[in-house]
């Protein structure tokens, strides 16, 4: 019998490859072939998304059988989840506290790194009031991460996995965020690092990107462009001995943003929302959301119950909610053009499954415009005192939008992510946050500018 889906999927993506697979799964690792085994914890091989083939553990992301993107598989801890949720609970404040269920050693949080997450969910009453919602609303802030943005989680899995396989130099091609995360990540492990980012960047990404030290480079070009010089740079000798976090590191870099729903459920008191509205650039952080969400079920540390997905796009760069809501599963690359430049990915690479988890979950894929974007930049700020980037912005925009227009339940209990801090997009919001007055410093002039 022969298994189709692989090469349905491989279609949708528009890669002119055609490949069948047996229906059982072939493994090709054993219990000697990775000389890394200790060092990834729990982590038991890669797997092949599209056809399941597992390889030893290793620095690859491609399955050499149908060239279809490779994930970490794991041997959980399945048995005892109070002894699970003990031992996490006993645990240090960041996302090493789940350590049983990472790709790192156990001895994680001795070593040095940023000791990213543990960051706050705020209860947003007052955003809630604003937006109509009844059933619940928090925000998961996680502009309050090292380098201000989620993604020092996914470096932080990614350096372990670099020093592991003897890599010496951090590399990333980044929107902005990622390459201030691994220049700070490799600054305080002592790698070298060199980022690389599209030249027309904010200027505060720009500077938090340059100003740990390692070399960056402004690339002429869109995301897409810089992503496409990486890959060729992998394959030449220039970058033998780089780890490139989101390209040959992927499968380990992506098991960073698990931490997420892990700590969602956690501060929620062990249990799940009813909605997650979550930013796509490439798409990698909302699936692996959803990875994270599955294996609580699975390991018993939550009760098994539904939960929706919502996507969040820029309408600018809004590739996978076209594709949602004209029922396609082929995501057609755009040319982006939004404020949003941190999700400014034209091409994203996860974007059949974010199309998959969508429409798995009952949930939606969504977009705003920039003029909303701002809008929502500034609600948030006004009702609960968290300035967002322009990421959260789109987050905080979408769910207003799910909820006029009738996609999303306000009777049911949702989580907003912000996934980076307003300080990095100031240009944003510079034009309407402005002084309310300049005055002489007197009373007289205080008073004739109507503010007494
Ligand atoms: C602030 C912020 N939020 C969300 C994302 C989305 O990440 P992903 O590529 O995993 O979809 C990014 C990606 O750069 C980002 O910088
Ligand atoms: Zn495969």
């Amino acid at each position: 019998m022969t298994q189709t889906c692989g090469v349905r999927k491989m279609r949708r993506k528009g890669l002119a490859i055609m490949a069948v697979h047996t229906a059982d799964h072939t493994d090709r690792t054993t219990a000697t072939d990775s000389p890394f085994a200790d060092a990834f914890g729990p982590a038991a091989a890669l797997s092949c998304r599209e056809c399941g083939t597992r390889f030893p553990l290793s620095p690859i992301f491609a399955c050499q059988e149908c060239f279809g993107p490779l994930e970490v598989a794991y041997d959980l801890p399945v048995g005892d989840p109070e002894a699970l949720r003990r031992q996490i609970e006993a645990g240090p404040a960041s996302i090493w506290r789940y350590a049983p269920l990472l790709p790192v050693p156990a001895d994680v949080a001795t070593k040095r790194n940023l000791h990213p997450g543990w960051t706050k969910l705020v209860k947003a009453d007052n955003l809630a009031r604003e937006l109509g919602i009844t059933g619940g609303l928090h925000v998961k802030d996680d502009s309050g991460n090292p380098t201000h943005s989620f993604k020092d989680r996914v470096v932080a899995i990614a350096l372990e996995a670099a020093r592991t396989f003897g890599l010496t130099t951090l590399s990333c091609s980044s929107t902005g965020n990622l390459a201030g995360a691994v220049g700070a990540a490799a600054a305080r492990a002592g790698f070298r690092s060199c980022v690389f980012i599209p030249h027309d960047l904010e200027s505060a990404k720009v500077v938090m990107a340059a100003v740990y030290g390692g070399d960056l480079v402004a690339i002429e070009g869109s995301y897409d462009d810089v992503n496409r010089f990486c890959s060729e740079l992998i394959g030449d000798p220039a970058g033998e001995g780089w780890g490139f976090v989101n390209v040959n590191l992927r499968p380990y870099y992506g098991e960073g943003s698990k931490t997420l729903a892990y700590e969602i459920a956690e501060q929620l008191g062990w249990r799940l929302p009813d909605n997650l509205v979550i930013p796509i650039a490439s798409g990698s952080q909302l699936t692996k959301i959803d990875k994270g969400l599955q294996e609580l079920i699975k390991l018993g540390l939550v009760e098994d119950k539904p939960y929706k997905i919502f996507g969040a796009q820029a309408e600018g760069c809004s590739p996978v909610s076209a594709a949602f809501k004209a029922g396609q599963d082929v995501v057609r690359p755009v040319k982006p053009d939004t404020i949003a430049k941190s999700l400014a990915i034209g091409n994203p690479a996860d974007g059949p499954y974010v199309l998959d988890i969508a429409r798995r979950t009952g949930g939606a894929v969504e977009d705003v415009n920039d003029a909303q974007i701002v809008d929502a930049i500034t609600l948030l700020a006004r009702t609960e005192g968290v300035f967002a980037e322009t990421a959260g912005g789109v987050t905080v925009g979408v769910l207003r939008k799910l909820v006029e227009t009738g996609q999303l339940d306000p009777a049911s209990e949702t989580v907003v992510l912000n996934t980076g801090d307003g300080l990095k997009t100031l240009n944003a919001v510079e034009a309407s946050a402005r002084p309310t007055a300049t005055i002489r410093p007197t009373l007289a002039a205080f008073r004739e500018a109507g503010l007494a």
